[in-house]
């Protein structure tokens, strides 16, 4: 049992109150006798209790570890985590407000997106994870064959040096690499008063590192490569003092520096039951406005939760321990633990294979890779059982929600559904793998590096857009990838009907879908629309693609979102600095206001349509002169020009009504000249 050094430490201070707790956490596990696994007990989770009890794994006899290998794998640092960790040591004191809920491998891939509902699809309901993969080597590969991002970069400066400024490389970092609070990580930010990165009672000597960048929040590892989901209230996490507090761990900018009680308040007298206090929030909230809680219901409930279960899996890091001793042996040292870690973020090897071609390295070629963290699917019965469903069982994979929104991270799943993939194209078609992001790392907004834009191959597009007014100064992306993806369950302040408050990331489903009544997101047929309803889906249209409606497109509320911000905040009705008549309040307004562009544009095109089909009918009979039929020629290719152009188009007025318009007018006048040149000779056919 005493592998590992234990961490005696701890332990001394927490010898008092173990009946007490003992108790306490009973009640809180439902009754006796119900007992669920890990939820305020020491056992692993009831799928991967399920796995281990029978096991089909790979790597004794293949030597390949396959999913339920990852699953086998963690059990050894359960124990060792179940003996040391300063969660049970608060636990067994009586000083843990809150249940903790074990969350492990098992739980988080077999459980997650509703994957049990996808294995029930397959042979003897095989376990599948649908919402994740695995990276191919983790924390608990000892030794591993990753040489660091350094190393790669001895060779290969021009992707080093893009890579080293991209978020991809600073999404973890050690506490003093923090430029934007000046180093000290225990300072106030984003405008607040009482909070900071770090919430109460853990120091950055307690920590591993801080998951984030102030683009929107911040999270914290802890000494023990636990996810921080908790916080001490009148102690330090240090000296195991004090009380731990379910909660109010993640320190998020959209609620701190934007979603103020003011803002909140002015948000109420259109959203009656939009919370205007801490206790509104409800789960989310916390003591502190600004700190949220993530992972855990404020006071009440916790995942406990070490990373390789989750956090590492995308926010990656690995180590150079040789054994799995030395790794233990560090664990619970944060600075220990910082010393051997080689890799740090998404570094090189991540997508390119520890060690890459090296020598003695493991390859890895060139995958893009980014599915592997940024595509969370989430399985939908209901879907599986539509006529679609049951031809392609994939047409049942949805995107994985926050709440009512899309998840963060779900930019490969949006897209799993579009166009854009049906054709072949990936996330490094349009996006530089190395430098992520263009730009300040620290700014509150992202800006990918491309290396294609819309414009490169949607030539019709862009030439109306160049041509008109209204919205010349807006990009593609303005109205095509609104800010849609929530990071958090923050159900009290998602409002999807009316498109906001709570969505920090680019939607990447493209397609805009004119219509006054459908919506991009929907709860299950027939269940209200209050967010707070159970098993929000994302709509696809009769191509089975996702689409956006035009409340999103149009009139959303986000604060990170670039486009509203550089926009005068376009027509949400909360934000927009343009003319109140421009303040859309529901979808059948702008759907009023597009047909006001639209039909116009459709009449004359048919208009045009009809005639040049007429005419083309009456060539073949008309007996015209060379000079007649070249003019006749020239008009109707120039006409056949503007009837291409507004069908490659595919707005129907949207991107520039005018020019559209006037274009399409003068296609009228050239099909009229047409026309009457052969009228002239008295050959034209009659109208139909
Ligand atoms: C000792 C020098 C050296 C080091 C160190 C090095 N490489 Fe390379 N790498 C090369 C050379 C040479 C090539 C081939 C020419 C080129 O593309 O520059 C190459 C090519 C590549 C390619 C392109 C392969 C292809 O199929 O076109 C990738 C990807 C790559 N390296 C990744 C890595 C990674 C990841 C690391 C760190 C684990 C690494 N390299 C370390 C020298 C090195
Ligand atoms: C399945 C992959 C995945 C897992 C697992 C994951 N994340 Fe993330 N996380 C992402 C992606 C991807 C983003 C960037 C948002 C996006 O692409 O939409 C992100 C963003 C974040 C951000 C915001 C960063 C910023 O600069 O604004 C924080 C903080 C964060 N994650 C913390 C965590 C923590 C803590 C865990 C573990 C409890 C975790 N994440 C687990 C993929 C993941
Ligand atoms: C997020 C995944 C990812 C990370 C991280 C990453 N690469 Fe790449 N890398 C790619 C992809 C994808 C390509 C292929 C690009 C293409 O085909 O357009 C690539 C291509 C390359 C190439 C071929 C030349 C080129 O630029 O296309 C080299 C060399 C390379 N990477 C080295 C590195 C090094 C060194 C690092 C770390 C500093 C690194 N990569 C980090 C995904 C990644
Ligand atoms: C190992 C997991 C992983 C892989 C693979 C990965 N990413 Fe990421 N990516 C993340 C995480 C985590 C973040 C959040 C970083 C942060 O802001 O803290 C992120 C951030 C980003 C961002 C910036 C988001 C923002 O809001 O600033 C872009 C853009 C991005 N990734 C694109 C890609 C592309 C393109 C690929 C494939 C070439 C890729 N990623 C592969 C995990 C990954
Ligand atoms: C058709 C081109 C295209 C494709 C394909 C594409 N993206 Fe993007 N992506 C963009 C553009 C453009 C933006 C920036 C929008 C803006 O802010 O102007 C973006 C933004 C992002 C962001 C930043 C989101 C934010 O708001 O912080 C992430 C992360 C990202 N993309 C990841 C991916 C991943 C992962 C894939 C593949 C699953 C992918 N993208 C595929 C064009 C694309
Ligand atoms: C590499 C080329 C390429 C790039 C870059 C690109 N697209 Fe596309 N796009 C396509 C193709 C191909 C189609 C499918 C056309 C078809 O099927 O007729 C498409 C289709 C679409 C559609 C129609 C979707 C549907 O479901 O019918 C929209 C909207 C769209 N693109 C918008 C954008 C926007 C916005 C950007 C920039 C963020 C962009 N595209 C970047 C090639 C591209
Ligand atoms: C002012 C908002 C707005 C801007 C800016 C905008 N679009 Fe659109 N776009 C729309 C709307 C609305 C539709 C849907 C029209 C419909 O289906 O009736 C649309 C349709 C499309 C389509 C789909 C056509 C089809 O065949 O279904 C493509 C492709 C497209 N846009 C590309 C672009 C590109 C590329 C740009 C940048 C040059 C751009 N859009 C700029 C609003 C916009």
């Amino acid at each position: 049992m005493k592998r590992w050094k234990s961490k005696a430490a701890l332990s001394v201070l927490f010898c008092l109150g173990t009946v007490v707790s003992a108790v306490g956490l009973a009640s809180d596990a439902k009754s006796a006798g119900d007992i669920k696994p890990g939820y305020g007990n020491k056992q692993q989770s009831a799928e991967a209790q399920a796995i281990m009890a029978n096991p089909d794994v790979t790597v004794d006899s293949r030597g390949v570890r396959t999913l339920q290998d990852y699953i086998v794998q963690e059990k050894e640092l359960f124990d060792f985590l179940f003996e040391n960790h300063p969660v049970f040591k608060y636990a067994e004191a009586g000083r843990l407000k809150g249940t903790y809920k074990v969350s492990d491998r098992g739980e988080e891939y077999l459980h997650g997106g509703d994957s049990q509902k996808y294995s029930q699809h397959q042979e003897g309901n095989r376990p599948m994870a649908l919402q994740y993969r695995l990276g191919a080597k983790s924390i608990l590969d000892f030794p591993n064959k990753f040489v660091g991002p350094e190393k790669c970069g001895e060779c290969h400066g021009p992707q080093y040096e893009k890579w080293k400024r991209s978020r991809h490389s600073k999404t973890l970092r050690f506490p003093g690499n923090h430029p934007e609070v000046e180093n000290d990580i225990e300072k106030t930010m984003y405008g607040t008063k009482d909070t900071s990165i770090l919430p109460d009672g853990i120091t950055p000597d307690a920590i591993y590192a801080t998951v984030g960048t102030p683009r929107t929040k911040y999270g914290f590892i802890d000494g023990y490569l636990v996810r921080g989901t908790y916080h001490i209230r009148d102690g330090l996490l240090k000296d195991g003092t004090g009380t731990m507090v379910a909660g109010g761990n993640q320190f998020s900018r959209g609620w701190a520096e934007w979603l103020t009680p003011e803002m909140a308040k002015k948000i109420q007298k259109v959203v009656p039951n939009f919370p205007t206090t801490m206790e509104e929030f409800g789960a989310s909230g916390s003591h502190q406005w600004g700190m949220s809680s993530y992972g855990a219901k404020y006071e009440k409930e916790f995942l406990f939760q070490p990373a390789s279960s989750y956090c590492e899996m995308c926010h990656s890091f690995k180590f150079d321990f040789k054994t799995k001793e030395e790794f233990f042996a560090a664990l619970g040292n944060p600075k220990e633990l910082q010393k051997h870690t080689v890799s740090l973020g998404i570094t090189c090897e991540e997508c390119h294979g520890a060690g890459g071609h090296l020598d003695g390295g493991i390859g890895g070629g060139m995958p893009s890779n980014c599915e592997r963290c940024h595509q969370r699917f989430n399985f939908v019965e209901e879907l599986a059982q539509t006529p679609q469903g049951k031809e392609k069982l994939e047409y049942a994979f949805n995107v994985k929600m926050k709440s009512s929104c899309p998840s963060c991270g779900t930019e490969g799943s949006q897209m799993f559904a579009s166009a854009h993939y049906d054709k072949g194209m990936r996330c490094s078609t349009c996006h530089d793998p190395h430098e992520v992001t263009d730009g300040d790392w620290k700014s509150g907004i992202t800006k990918p590096k491309l290396v294609k834009e819309c414009t490169d191959c949607h030539a019709a597009q862009a030439e109306i857009a160049n041509n008109t007014k209204t919205h010349g100064k807006q990009t593609c992306q303005s109205c095509h990838m609104p800010n849609m993806g929530s990071c958090e369950n923050f159900t009290a302040i998602q409002v999807p009907d009316l498109a906001g408050f709570d969505n920090v990331r680019k939607s990447h489903m493209w397609k805009i879908d004119v219509d006054p009544l459908r919506k991009t997101l929907n709860p299950p047929e027939g269940k209200s629309r209050d967010s707070s309803t159970k098993g929000w889906t994302v709509a696809k249209d009769e191509q089975g693609h996702n689409y956006l409606d035009l409340m999103w497109t149009c009139a959303r509320t986000s604060v990170s979102d670039h486009d509203v911000v550089e926009n005068k905040g376009c027509h949400s009705q909360f934000q927009s600095e343009l003319p109140a008549g421009l303040h859309f309040k529901d979808q059948m307004e702008i759907y009023g206001k597009v047909q006001k562009w639209q039909k116009p544009v459709k009449e004359t095109f048919a208009q045009v349509e009809e005639a040049l089909a007429r005419i083309d009918k009456s060539m073949s009979k008309a007996k015209l002169s060379t000079e007649d039929k070249a003019q006749v020629l020239m008009f109707t290719d120039k006409a056949e020009e503007v009837i291409k152009l507004i069908r490659d188009d595919g707005s129907w007025g949207a991107h520039g009504a005018r020019y559209s318009l006037k274009r399409l007018d003068a296609a009228l006048t050239y099909v009229t000249q047409a026309q009457a040149i052969i009228d002239a000779k008295g050959l034209s056919a009659k109208k139909a």
